[in-house]
């Protein structure tokens, strides 16, 4: 237990992140003198809600941190959830992942198998006790349809991988927040992001960075009359989702998936549990601020019910081009270089995320510009979403 405080006031610092004139996004900020590998109950609470405020904060000068401690700092967030990542134990995830596991090694670290080692490339010669790991993983923008030339790749040219939520959409429910702490990455040359979807937007950044937006940013770009269905609906994601969509290919945006009818049936998929699949609600509400996101992870949607009311007798839509080109109207909107940001982390630094709130993605590099080296972990969490209204389920 953390020690005793008189006040539940933070003894930290909080400081919002700066932008320039041109950066609409509206999240972030910096956290310092905290030590994780100590920390109180009440700076524990006060941590998770400066997270719930800000949705993205860069807690600083966690070099000394051990993994087991990152991994009981992810519990006591969430104290009532099972004690378990939220994509499950390893094995499991190694097995029906789909296009979660496919194309890449994911390693626990020993002693703390709930903190994944991601990144890619030579990991040192001793990793916390992996020794001489080489991470292999094939190139993120491959899960694009149309593909990026490896010359072009070569030359810095790169995109955004794939916009998502942390979040198994099926058995569990997703983690309230992502914790990912740096220990090694290249810091240059810079990369292009390429949006190459004939928009001819770009934005450059370091490599070996995750890219963020805000859902409640989207939430806020939104019509009357699609906040209005947005409040009242819901939708079913597909059992095993990963594997429902495992052969699907996405927009070179990494937002959302090209229609080609590659989806599994449901017969094709691991056997499943009916009362496992999850239906959620459009919007979330944030339970400190109570802002409302727009938080639909389309590309494991299987169906949606739409009403505009709580009263109005849903619609139940199956036909996935007519939900993806919905989505994509509204998700596209917020899609955009001066809602887009990429902390700055660095050696010592442990991003975390309102996965309630946000979507995010990495961005990849080529290999020879170094070695990457990252510590995940979050909890499936002990209270699923919550929208405006309650959806019937
Ligand atoms: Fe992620």
């Amino acid at each position: 237990m953390g020690s005793v405080e008189m006040s539940s006031a933070p003894s930290f610092t909080v400081t919002p992140l700066t932008k320039t004139a041109n950066e609409k996004h509206n999240f972030g900020a910096v956290i310092e003198d905290v030590d994780l590998e100590n920390i109180s109950d009440s700076n524990v609470k006060a941590l998770a809600d400066a997270i719930w405020t800000h949705k993205v904060v860069i807690v600083k000068g966690q070099q000394k941190l051990s993994p087991i401690k990152q991994w009981e700092l992810v519990t006591r967030f969430d104290p009532e959830a099972p004690l378990v990542h939220s994509h499950g134990d390893l094995k499991t995830f190694n097995k029906q992942g789909g296009l979660l596991s496919r194309g890449r090694d994911v390693y626990g670290v020993p002693g703390a198998e709930n903190v994944r080692l991601i990144g890619k490339g030579h990991q040192g010669e001793d990793h916390f006790g992996l020794k001489n790991t080489t991470i292999n993983k094939e190139l993120a923008h491959l899960w694009h349809n149309d593909k990026l030339p490896d010359e072009d790749f070569e030359a810095g040219h790169t995109r955004f991988q794939r916009w998502h939520i942390d979040a198994p959409l099926y058995a569990r429910d997703p983690a309230w927040f992502t914790t990912l702490r740096c220990f090694k990455r290249p810091t240059k040359p810079e990369v292009t992001i390429h949006w190459d979807d004939g928009s001819g937007l770009t934005m450059k950044s370091e490599p070996g960075l995750t890219a963020f937006f805000s859902n409640v940013q989207t939430y806020e770009l939104m019509t009357e009359e699609e906040r209005k269905i947005a409040d009242h609906s819901w939708v079913e994601y597909a059992p095993h989702p990963y594997q429902w969509m495992g052969e699907c290919k996405s927009n070179p945006t990494g937002l959302g998936l090209v229609s080609q009818g590659k989806e599994k049936t449901l017969e094709d998929l691991s056997p499943y549990d009916e009362k496992s699949v999850k239906r959620y609600p459009m919007v979330w509400v944030n339970p400190v601020t109570g802002e409302k996101a727009f938080m639909v992870h389309g590309i494991c949607v299987r169906r949606v019910f739409m009403r505009s009311s709580p009263t109005d007798e849903p619609e139940v839509v199956e036909d996935l081009v007519r939900i993806r080109e919905w989505l994509a109207k509204i998700q596209e909107r917020v899609l955009k270089p001066e809602y887009i940001m990429l902390p700055q982390v660095v050696e010592g630094d442990i991003v975390m995320w309102a996965n309630y709130q946000m979507f995010h993605t990495a961005v990849d590099y080529p290999d020879h510009w170094g070695a990457r080296t990252m510590h995940q972990a979050n909890i499936g969490a002990s209270l699923g979403p919550v929208g405006p209204v309650p959806i019937p389920v």
